[in-house]
Parts: C-alpha cells; structure tokens; sequence
C-alpha cells in the first residue's frame, strides 16, 4: 500500500494528497487523517483519479453526508446528489467570491468537485483563505463583524426551480464569523448573493458593506488558484473558505465538472 502524503501548494492554503485512491474503500484512520488535513489546508488535490458516480459519491461521504443541491435542474441522471458543472446546460461561471449553499441551516462543510472533462487552457477554481482574511482584520473590525449576523435565501436567483426555492428558498440566520468545528479557529463567513440583508442594515447597505469587505480582504496572498487537470478531484472547505470560478476558457470547448456537496454542522461563533 502506498503510504498517504501531504504537500502544501501554496504558503497560505492548499495541499496535495498523494497515496489515497479514491475509488477503493478509505479506512477509518485515512479518514480521520484526511478529515484534520481538510481543516489544516482548507482545500485538498487528488490527481488522477477515475471514479464511477458511485465511487465518486462514496469518496465524497468521507468528508460527511452528501447533500441535495438546489439546482436540481443539473443533477446527474440516476445520481441525484451528483450536480453536473457544464456551461452546455446554460450555466453561467460563478465568478463572484462565495461559499455554497449558505441557504440551508447546515450547510455544506465542503465542496467535491472532479474533473471530468478540461479545456486546454483557463477555467481554473480560486480558493481564498477567509481564516487569514479574518485574522488580518482590525481588531475593532472583527469585533463588528462578530455582532452581525447575515440572513440567507434564494431571492433573485431566477436559475432555481420553483420546487427548489420552495424548499430551500427560507430565510436562514447565520453569523458572519464562524468558528471552525475541527480547527477551532475563526473565519469570516457570508455568501454576498444569497444574504438577502445583514441584520440591523438594509438590503442596499448590507451589499455595499459585503462588497467592500470583499474587496479588501480577498488579497493575491490568500488565494490558491486551481489551474484543473482531468482526473482532478478538489475538496473545499467551505467553513473558513470562498471560491470562484474563472469563465476564461474556450467556450467551443467543454469544461465538465461533477460536483457533491456534503452537510456540515451548523454556523456558530464560541
Ligand atoms: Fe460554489
């Protein structure tokens, strides 16, 4: 058996997981190991991989439940937990900075996607580290931050099927600095599209005063930029991270990705 190793990709997150083969059965302390790198590294790389949607989706369980997604729209036929990533189905890149799924009372711990077809150049995922955004943060302005809560939905997501927003579209309270479960550190945590408001300020404000701590927290030094290969699966942390995708390919070409989200605990700041 080939013994598991870690390599950092970057000096502020991101590692490379050699030594797991994610089509075969992960034993208990792999999981328990891969489970402590995700909280240290806060994104993983597997290369290489050729997974089956049932390989891939019990690879994924590792990381905790996998998770219905609200663009059912693109599930995978036969694998409704699978989301297919494929601008051929009308989807528009996500290119602005967020978290997945701040909608739900759990949302997801971490973001699996696999890389399935590529093009040959651009399309790439950038993760930024928002532990270190939070820790580079005034003092006084962390504290603010820790006062405020966001309110999340659906709203204005015109893509989202009618059944989807009826059962994912409720508002839903979080903080928007979090405590992370596993690592016991703080990160800044809100999604600017799906925080209708942020308690206390109006819709207008609330954006305005998201945008600007976006623009000066998300710094070249806490981003890792994910340039894919096929066979890559990437695992997000999504508790103390945010992520975009980079629309900057060939459209002739296709860029196919599977992805699975998986349920993590509920947003709390201790
Ligand atoms: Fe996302």
């Amino acid at each position: 058996m080939t013994r598991l190793r870690i390599t950092r990709l970057h000096p502020s997150l991101g590692a490379e997981v050699a030594g797991v083969e994610l089509d075969k059965p992960i034993d208990e302390t792999t999981c328990q190991t891969l489970e402590r790198a995700l909280a240290d590294h806060l994104a993983l790389v597997f290369r290489d991989q050729s997974l089956t949607p049932a390989q891939y989706l019990a690879a994924a369980a590792v990381f905790g439940p996998p998770m219905e997604q609200h663009y059912s729209q693109h599930n995978m036929p036969g694998f409704h937990l699978i989301g297919l990533i494929w601008h051929r189905n009308g989807q528009q890149p996500a290119e602005q900075w967020h978290t997945d799924h701040t909608n739900r009372e759990r949302p997801p711990a971490a973001t699996i996607l696999y890389g399935v077809e590529i093009p040959s150049a651009g399309g790439g995922t950038s993760v930024a580290n928002m532990r270190a955004a939070y820790v580079a943060l005034p003092a006084d302005e962390r504290r603010r931050l820790e006062s405020l809560k966001t309110f999340n939905g659906l709203d204005g997501h015109a893509d989202t099927r009618q059944e989807d927003q009826e059962k994912y579209g409720k508002p839903i309270e979080h903080p928007m600095v979090r405590t992370h479960p596993v690592h016991g550190t703080r990160a800044v945590y809100f999604h600017i599209s799906k925080a209708t408001h942020i308690g206390g300020m109006t819709p207008e404000a609330s954006k305005a005063f998201m945008r600007s701590l976006l623009d000066r927290v998300i710094q070249p030094g806490i981003i890792y930029h994910h340039e894919w290969r096929k066979g890559d699966v990437l695992i997000i942390d999504n508790r103390a991270t945010m992520h975009r995708a980079h629309g900057d390919y060939d459209r002739s070409q296709s860029r196919v990705l599977w992805r699975i989200i998986v349920e993590g605990d509920r947003p709390r700041l201790s």
